[in-house]
């Protein structure tokens, strides 16, 4: 019999991700590792987003292996290339072309709003570029290009979703319908991964404490280090409870890695020591990495691979964008060649 549900067109998701270095279990868990289940239920958009990247300084060198290594890794962790459609933001012109027509359809009042300018600004104070105030623009631009109903995004990046969709109200509003209005999927099971080190702060891989953070390239053997090192408490009961920070946050990764509940987690360890419990979490996550780690090195040593995939994303993503925009331009009034 045929299936007639699958002529309704599959709803659209698009998320980036900056090329900053290798990520951390806390990205995986909380972000990554949720949009490779989206995959087969959405049509998904994912990019690196290099532009991004260039509003605090980078070395050229490493911007360019960072974006390597960032475009396999997605692949990797299981994103496909034949499901998704992947590609580095600088290789698709429109991403420029239409942050152009919404930065004159953004205030002023609107940016020096967004708390990560503030923040961003008072960490970089040598070095507060234009392009770090009109980041959230160039971000629209990223969304409204491919028309998705929704942008999976950590919480921190609520606000510029917001803004998005308020960018893309009033445009519709003065030019007429043109953009999607999309809406921020907050993830149900991202897991919130906090420091090894200090279990009350976000896990990061920009701590000068190496132990405080798992890095998704980390061994085995530094993988169970850094957890048998991982600050707990001295009450040594394996539970879930308040004031027990760091217990909760390995209860959490371990939960997150092995798909077992709380109740299970604290059952399985009933009488155990931290030290059993910590080498279990080390164990599960090295084994949760390996097979990431093995696919990430093979795809890695092939970079006219990559260019070529990357290419054929890039070409994809003109296609799909290249619409949106010559319909805005057209909408404002602009001339297009005939
Ligand atoms: N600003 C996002 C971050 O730092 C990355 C990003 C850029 C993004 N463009 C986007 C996320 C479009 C979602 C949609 O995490």
């Amino acid at each position: 019999m045929e299936n007639t549900q699958e002529i309704v067109r599959k709803k659209r998701a698009l998320s980036c991700i900056q090329p900053t270095g290798i990520p951390t279990l806390g990205n995986y868990l909380g972000a990554l590792r949720n949009w490779v289940d989206l995959q087969d239920e959405l049509e998904c958009f994912f990019a690196v987003a290099d532009l991004h990247a260039i509003t605090v300084r980078q070395e050229p060198a490493k911007l360019r292996q960072h974006t390597y290594e960032m475009f396999a890794l997605l692949m990797a962790i299981g994103l496909d290339p034949e499901k998704s459609l992947l590609f580095v933001q600088s290789q698709v012109p429109t991403h420029t072309e239409l942050s152009w027509l919404l930065s004159c359809n953004t205030q002023f009042g609107e940016l020096s709003r967004m708390t990560q300018f503030k923040d961003k600004s008072q960490k970089h104070a040598d070095n507060i570029n234009l392009g770090l105030f009109a980041y959230p623009t160039l971000m629209a631009a990223d969304i409204l290009l491919y028309q998705p109903e929704f942008v999976p995004v950590g919480a921190d990046q609520k606000q510029h979703c917001e803004l998005t969709r308020d960018i893309a109200t009033r445009f519709n509003g003065q030019y007429g319908q043109t953009f999607t209005v999309p809406e921020p999927y907050i993830m149900k099971t991202g897991a919130r991964v906090r420091s090894l080190q200090e279990p009350t702060k976000k896990m990061s891989k920009s701590d000068e404490n190496q132990n405080s953070f798992i890095s998704l390239q980390d061994d085995k053997d530094t993988i169970i280090r850094k957890f048998k090192r991982a600050v707990t408490d001295s009450e040594a009961c394996v539970r879930y409870a308040e004031g027990k920070d760091g217990i909760n946050n390995l209860m959490e990764i371990y939960a997150a890695v092995t798909d077992k509940s709380l109740e299970a987690i604290e059952a399985e360890f009933a009488g155990r020591g931290y030290g059993d419990f910590k080498l279990a979490v080390g164990e599960a996550v090295a084994a949760e990495l390996a097979p990431i780690q093995e696919r990430f090195a093979t795809l890695m040593k092939d970079k006219a691979q990559l260019d070529a995939l990357m290419k054929v994303g890039a070409e994809r993503a003109y296609l799909v964008s290249r619409r949106t925009v010559e319909k805005a331009k057209k909408r404002m009034g602009f001339l297009l060649t005939k």
